[in-house]
Order: C-alpha cells, then structure tokens, then sequence
C-alpha cells in the first residue's frame, strides 16, 4: 500500500496539503456526521455539486445553507464559496474539524471570517474536492481543476468494477475516478499534467481515506512509462477546440488528435485481459461515417474493441452546446465564440461532431472491433452490461456460421420490460408499437414485433435454439430448416444489441 502522494506539496496550488490520516479522519467524520454525502445533499440543495454560473438553484441553495447546523455551515463553504465566521462554524461543527481546514488549506483566514479555498461535491459517501465554481470564485484559472461534471458522472457509470490489480486513471482532476476504483483495485494510479489537480486529488483521496492511491504528474503516459495496468480509465480533455483556454477539457492539439493518440498509447499500457474505458469526442471531416474516422485508431492495436457513440451534433449545435457550457463554467466569453469555433471546422470541413467511450480489452489471437450507437445517454452503473456484452461478442466472433447458433442455449440478459402501446381511435382500442427496454445497463429500446416478443418468452435458459426451433416447427406445421434461419437471424440481432446472452451448455451441464 502506498499513501497519497504528489510530486513537491502543494504543487501549483501553495498552501493545499493532503492532511495527515488522523487530521484526514477527523475531518472525514465532520462532513460525514453533519449529513455532507450524496444523498442528504440532494435532499435538502437538491445537488451535491457547487452550483454554475446562472444555476437557477442558487437561490435556494442560498436558503438551506442559512439553516442553522453543521450542514449549513459546510454547504456555505464547499458548496456554495461562501465566508463564514470562525466562531460561528467553532460551536456548531465537531471540535477539531475548523482548525484542520484551516491547516490543510481548505479554508483561509479574512479578518474574522474564514474563506473556502475549494469546493467540495460529494458522490455516495466519497467527498470529491476541487477549486470553487466560478459561480463563487473571483478569478478565473486556466489550470482550474473542476468537480463533478457530465462526461466524469458518464465514465463513472461505465466502469467495470470488477476486481483488479492495478489500476490507471489518466487525467484525474480531483480524482473522482481513482476514488471509486480504489475500492476494486489493489493500486490506483492518478496522473495528470496539472499540477494542481494532481495535489487536489492527493488531498481528496486523504479526506476519503483512502491509501492505495498515488498521485502523480506529467503529460499523457509519462509519468508510467513502461508500467501495465489491469484497467486504465479516462475523461481525457476532449473538447474539440480551436484554443487552449483552460487545461481542465481542451488539449491544445488539432480536432480529436490528443484522443487518436491516447487510443493508440493506450494498448503498450495494458496487461493481457486488461480493459481501458475512455470517454470521447471525434469528428466527421467531408461527410465521412463516423466510424471510419476511428476505425484506423484500433489497427494493429492488439485488443477487441467497442466503440459506442452517443451523440452527433453539426458544427454550430456543437459549438452553440459548448457555448453555453462555457458561460455556465466562466471559461469562455461566449460572444466570440462562435465565429472562432465555426471558422476553425469550416477550415477543416468538418461536418459533424461525435461523443461516445471506448471499451478496449487487450488481447492476444485475431481481435474483433464492434460499432455501436446508443439512443440514450447511460445512467446508472454498466460495468455489468459492458463484460456480458464482451462475452456475447467473443462467443459470435467464434462461431463458424449463423447455423452455429442453433447449438446454444440463450436467455434474456438483464432486466428487460417489453411495453405495448394501447391506441384508442374514435372508440375502438388497437394494438400499436411494441418495445423491447434493458430496464437497467445501457438502457437500449427497440421497436419489436408479437414474433419476437413470443420468441423471447420461450427462452427459458436451457433447451437449445435448434431444438426450439424444431419444437416451433412442429406446432405451426411449418418448414423447420425456414424457422431455424428466421430464430437464429433474430438471436443474432438481439445479441449483439444485448438482449440476450448465450452459453454453449445448458447451466448446470458444463464441467
Ligand atoms: C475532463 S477532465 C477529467 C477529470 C476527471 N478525471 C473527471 O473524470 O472528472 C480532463 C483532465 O485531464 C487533464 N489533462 C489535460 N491535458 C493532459 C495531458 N496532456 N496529460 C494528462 N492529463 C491531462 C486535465 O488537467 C484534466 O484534469
């Protein structure tokens, strides 16, 4: 086990400095005992994340925080960057709690008041530390490190979270990542190019208690040269921008290169079976399908892809979307914006902007890459879905022939809901659309057919496809070579969309 550590205290941010484990645990029990976690704050703040600028919620966030009690207190400082009096927070908040914001940094002295010099958010019961919002911060930092935001809530979703050795989270900022899979990994490495993230994430990981954590800084897989890990995770900065205005989400290289070569450093970085997850923005240059601009990234790579789009946004929603985001986080003056973000796709005739992850799992023999686009965004966790989708594709990359598919035993995957719309005209009640859910995962809806539907419910685990196939046959007297071709044309679909998951034996059957 290894301890917080950071190259040089502090770092870029004087005055920061992971407490001591007993300080880090007084300090844990304050936040924690006065109901700073999750789940109290979105009860009373409705969020327990620092507000934006313009967040509408403000106001009552500001009303809460007047409470009298711990919670109040803290929520004044972490949540919403406000001063508060020593004395005051002294006789609510458990001895020995301000003295130890004070020395770690987290708070600083103004005549009588103390001032936050962080914010901190908090998901579950982990405490995520990072620089105020610029809701209630003076200044803006070009190395400013946020907290929680979208595409981090997205990657944490996505994790696998089964047990490894050793795990990369490549461009930490405060470290939310690394939080989470220290709790499924034996070490957790953190690195990122910016000083102050990294000794934020230091600090954090003290305050969460957590010891198999190490922080370190450098560009891109520098500070690990040379070292593999099980999984490696990153919410890279990925924002295709024409400058580099704030270290946090623009890289400074031209469209989606700094993520191109991420992808292809990636693989040197893997152990055999290891899995790295990464969040994404690419582009479309003269109308190119979106997934022959990525498809050159994985050649060669080693490792069986699934790459997973989520959206596509023409230039100027792009650049409206990244607008307003940058008026919320006061990163950008959006009134020149626009004509700068548009000048530089237009030079470069990009015609679409595309977000997703890539799923990418090394390993050695002929490897297989998988195209996938989602119609929802992910919420909630999908570490599950993602490894039962990898053995669903392993066992159809190996098979010989759709015909194949009629030796295996399927079973619906997850948890589905098929839902059929009831439509009343002038009346007369009809059947209309009929739709296959994952209530859970990756969330995927189809449009389906009473065919299907009945074909999922015969699915009971253990007869074969074939032998289903043979049983349906007989019952409706048709050709059994037609209805073998027609089940096993559907199980393939549903498999791949992970509907369904397959085994060659029956449960219970193989050694
Ligand atoms: C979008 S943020 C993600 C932060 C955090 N992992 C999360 O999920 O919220 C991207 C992070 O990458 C870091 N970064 C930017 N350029 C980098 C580089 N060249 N090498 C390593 N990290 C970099 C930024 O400082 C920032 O902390």
């Amino acid at each position: 086990m290894t301890t917080p550590e950071t190259q040089g205290e502090g770092g870029e941010a004087p005055g920061l400095v992971p407490p001591s484990p007993e300080d880090a645990r007084i300090l844990r029990d304050g936040f924690l005992s006065s109901g700073y976690e999750e789940e109290s704050l979105v009860r009373e703040y409705g969020t327990a994340e620092p507000p934006f600028t313009g967040d509408l919620r403000f106001p009552r966030m500001l009303e809460c925080a007047r409470a009298p009690g711990p919670l109040g207190i803290l929520a004044r400082w972490f949540l919403l960057g406000l001063p508060v009096s020593g004395g005051e927070a002294g006789k609510v908040l458990r001895p020995g709690v301000v003295e130890r914001l004070v020395r770690c940094g987290m708070l600083a002295a103004e005549g009588e008041e103390l001032r936050p010099r962080v914010a901190v958010g908090a998901v579950g019961r982990t405490l995520v530390v990072s620089d105020p919002s610029p809701a209630c911060a003076a200044e803006f930092r070009e190395d400013q490190v946020r907290g929680l935001n979208p595409s981090a809530r997205r990657l944490l979703d996505l994790t696998i979270r089964r047990p490894v050795a050793s795990t990369l989270d490549l461009g930490t900022g405060c470290g939310v990542q690394a939080f989470l899979a220290a709790g499924h990994s034996e070490r957790v490495t953190a690195t990122d190019v910016n000083p102050r993230a990294t000794t934020l994430a230091a600090l954090g990981a003290r305050l969460n208690g957590i010891e198999n954590m190490e922080c370190l800084t450098g560009d891109r897989f520098e500070p690990v040269r040379g070292r593999r890990f099980s999984l490696i995770l990153s919410n890279p900065p990925f924002i295709l921008s024409p400058v580099r205005r704030n270290t946090f989400s623009d890289n400074g290289r031209e469209l989606d290169s700094f993520c191109r070569d991420l992808v292809r450093e990636i693989p040197a970085h893997l152990e055999e079976g290891g899995f790295a997850q990464m969040i994404l923005e690419w582009v479309s240059v003269g109308g190119e399908d979106w997934r022959d601009r990525i498809r050159p990234w994985f050649e060669g790579s080693g490792c069986d892809v699934w790459a997973l789009k989520g959206y596509t946004r023409e230039a100027w929603q792009y650049t409206v979307t990244r607008m307003l985001e940058a008026s919320q986080a006061g990163t950008r003056a959006p009134g020149v914006m626009y004509d700068e973000w548009m000048d530089y796709y237009r030079s470069r005739n990009v015609t679409a902007v595309h977000g997703g992850a890539l799923v990418l799992r090394r390993r050695s023999g002929r490897n297989w890459t998988w195209f996938e686009e989602l119609e929802a965004d992910v919420t909630g966790p999908c570490g599950e879905a993602i490894l039962r989708r990898f053995r669903t594709r392993d066992l159809l990359e190996s098979l010989p022939s759709d015909e194949a598919l009629l030796d295996l035993v399927l079973r619906p995957a997850g948890e589905l809901r098929i839902e059929q719309d009831l439509v009343c005209r002038e009346g007369e009640w009809t059947r209309g659309a009929l739709r296959l859910r994952q209530e859970a995962g990756l969330r995927r809806t189809v449009g389906t057919e009473p065919d299907v539907v009945r074909f999922l419910t015969e699915l009971d685990g253990r007869t074969s496809l074939g032998d289903l196939a043979r049983a349906t046959a007989e019952r409706f007297g048709a050709a059994p070579e037609e209805v073998a071709a027609e089940m096993a044309r559907v199980a393939r679909t549903l498999l791949e969309r992970g509907f369904l998951e397959a085994s060659r034996e029956p449960p219970g059957r193989s050694p």
